[in-house]
């Protein structure tokens, strides 16, 4: 049976770990962390999205300003908004939840935000700094990626790992922080010709294109390490909806370690906000 990897339990760990900086910082006498999100409209998943990082900011201590704006807001409202928390000395960190209602340019507003505000890590200056291995701030998902790899792998160099799905918020970077990591990387998408054949010889399969159940049990070799981070909503055969991952969970049970969907990636990715928060405050103390 392959290990389960308790993404929930990992980020608890993060967590505790963010907790126990901000109270070294306030104990130093230097001011508390601040992540400053902003929700424009009323899109339902991004509401729950917000509130758990809301939620998150408080257990770790780290406060929170939440900006809510109307579906009508402008871009030039919601730049003024980014200029306002990009000034503010009380802020440390900045998330602008997409996706944005479609008449504004989500690419404008992200790279309005300081770079080192950024602590999504979605900003072209820390993108670059990431491709280059020069340090920035990561992007949360990846980075949640790669500590629950690191639970079950100490070291990477030279393994195989392939990354289904080449966006801009996991597969790309992910990629890079494997390569980092002198991990050999092949990064395939939907239009990649024999996948299973290229997965199957993958020591870490980094499973991010969105397709429920696309990664089969045949595709897996035998004591793989496998991070699901797909997450979609199906109707099971029983009736009843249900929460899959890009991966056939049942068929890859011959591999080293799996992460659960749900219970896997999802968790560490706010874990990861927070931990960039802190490390972006403490980089503005500099
Ligand atoms: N929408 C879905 N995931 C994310 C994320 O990680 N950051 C932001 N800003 N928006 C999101």
């Amino acid at each position: 049976m392959a290990d389960i990897i308790d993404g929930r339990a990992v980020a608890r760990q993060l967590d505790d770990e963010t907790k126990a900086q901000v109270d070294q910082m306030i104990a130093k006498g230097q001011p508390r962390p601040g992540l400053a999100v902003v929700l424009v409209g009323e899109d339902g998943a991004s509401q729950v999205y917000v509130r758990r990082k809301i939620k998150g900011c408080e257990k770790v201590g780290i406060r929170s300003i939440e900006r809510r704006m109307p579906a009508e807001t402008t871009q030039e409202e919601l730049l003024a908004v980014v200029a306002e928390l990009n000034a503010d000395p009380e802020v440390n960190g900045i998330l602008v939840q997409v996706p944005l209602p479609d008449h504004i340019d989500a690419r404008t507003v992200l790279s309005a935000i300081k770079p080192e505000k950024d602590v999504d890590g979605f900003h072209p200056v820390n993108v670059g700094r990431l491709s280059t291995g020069t340090g920035g701030i990561v992007p949360c998902t990846p980075l949640g990626i790669m500590k629950l790899i690191d639970t079950v792998v100490d070291d990477l160099t030279g393994l195989d790992a392939v990354v289904i799905g080449k966006s801009n918020i996991v597969g790309k970077p992910v990629a890079n922080l494997l390569l980092d990591r002198e991990a050999t990387v092949t990064v395939t998408h939907i239009y990649t010709e024999n996948l299973p054949e290229i997965a199957r010889k993958a020591d870490i399969i980094v499973a991010a294109a969105g397709a429920p159940e696309l990664v089969k049990g045949f595709w897996v070799k035998d004591g793989a390490v496998i991070i699901d981070v797909g997450i979609t909503r199906i109707m099971g055969d029983d009736g009843k909806e249900k929460l899959v991952g890009d991966v056939a969970f049942d068929e890859v049970q011959h591999a080293k370690a799996v992460t659960p969907v749900p219970g896997g990636v999802g968790p560490m990715t706010i874990a990861c906000l927070l931990a960039n928060t802190v490390q972006a405050a403490q980089t503005q103390l500099e």
